[in-house]
């Protein structure tokens, strides 16, 4: 067998495994429900009640997200640059992807991100890309969170009181500006309640557009499945 044959096997494994997404989700985090973890340190200073980006996910056409290969070691430096290069990217990914931890850094934060999620979207999306991209969806999306936010104030949703909890389609109603099916993701607290942790909204491969985020049963994100929906607790201090 010659090299070529054995070359040509593995580039095909490796270019089927990393590009083999149906979609990307813009996914933004609640948090509070994440301070609340226990072992979970915040920064005291971040502000709270305000959803921010967790990431960007490929995911497959049942709504599950890959896990992408290790990236090799060099490919850090690159990735760097993307930030580094640019003064104006980095602001805008400070302010809209900032992280919370208290022992972590943002450009830790991104870079983690991009090794987990960002590395296996490397064939349609190179590294800058993929910040850039999500920058401008973080633009797109800014005004209908505030919107949100606002109205879980003014209907006192944020509070520890159970009654206040949302049903799962009526969160999904106020998100839906995009018109587009969102994933929301949770803590479970019993059976019948949970705490809001992501949402997802679905884009497609260039992250140019909204998509729907494929129909997906499982009962794999914590809120519950679509026979039994837990209600949804959008807690305003951190949960305990
Ligand atoms: C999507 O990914 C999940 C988890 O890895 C897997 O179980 C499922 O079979 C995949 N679906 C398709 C259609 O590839
Ligand atoms: C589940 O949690 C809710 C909200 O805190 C509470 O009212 C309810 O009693 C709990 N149910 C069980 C079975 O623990």
């Amino acid at each position: 067998m010659s090299e070529i044959y054995l070359f040509l096997i593995m580039f095909i494994r490796l270019t089927s495994c990393q590009s083999d997404f149906n979609y990307l989700a813009f996914v933004i985090q609640w948090p509070p429900t994440l301070c609340g973890y226990s072992g979970v340190h915040c920064k005291p200073t971040i502000n709270r009640q305000r959803f921010t980006m967790h990431g960007v996910w490929p995911g497959n056409s049942t709504g599950h997200s890959l896990k992408c290969s290790l990236p090799p070691q060099h490919s850090e430096d690159y990735v760097k640059d993307v930030w580094e290069k640019d003064v104006d990217l980095a602001k805008l990914l400070h302010d809209h992807w900032p992280t919370f931890l208290l022992t972590n850094t943002d450009e830790a934060f991104w870079m983690h991100e991009w090794k987990v999620h960002g590395y296996c979207t490397k064939q349609t999306l190179p590294a800058a890309d993929y910040f850039h991209g999500a920058m401008r969806i973080a633009a797109k999306t800014k005004g209908l969170l505030e919107t949100v936010r606002n109205k879980f104030l003014t209907a006192g949703i944020f509070s520890q009181y159970d009654e206040a909890a949302y049903e799962m389609s009526n969160l999904q109603k106020s998100l839906g500006k995009t018109s587009k099916k969102i994933y929301i993701s949770c803590t479970p607290k019993n059976n019948s309640f949970a705490y809001l942790k992501d949402i997802h909204f679905c884009m497609d491969k260039t992250m140019m557009s909204f998509v729907d985020c494929p129909a997906a049963n499982l009962d794999t994100r914590g809120c519950g499945s679509i026979y039994k929906q837990r209600k949804i607790i959008v807690p305003l201090k951190s949960i305990v």
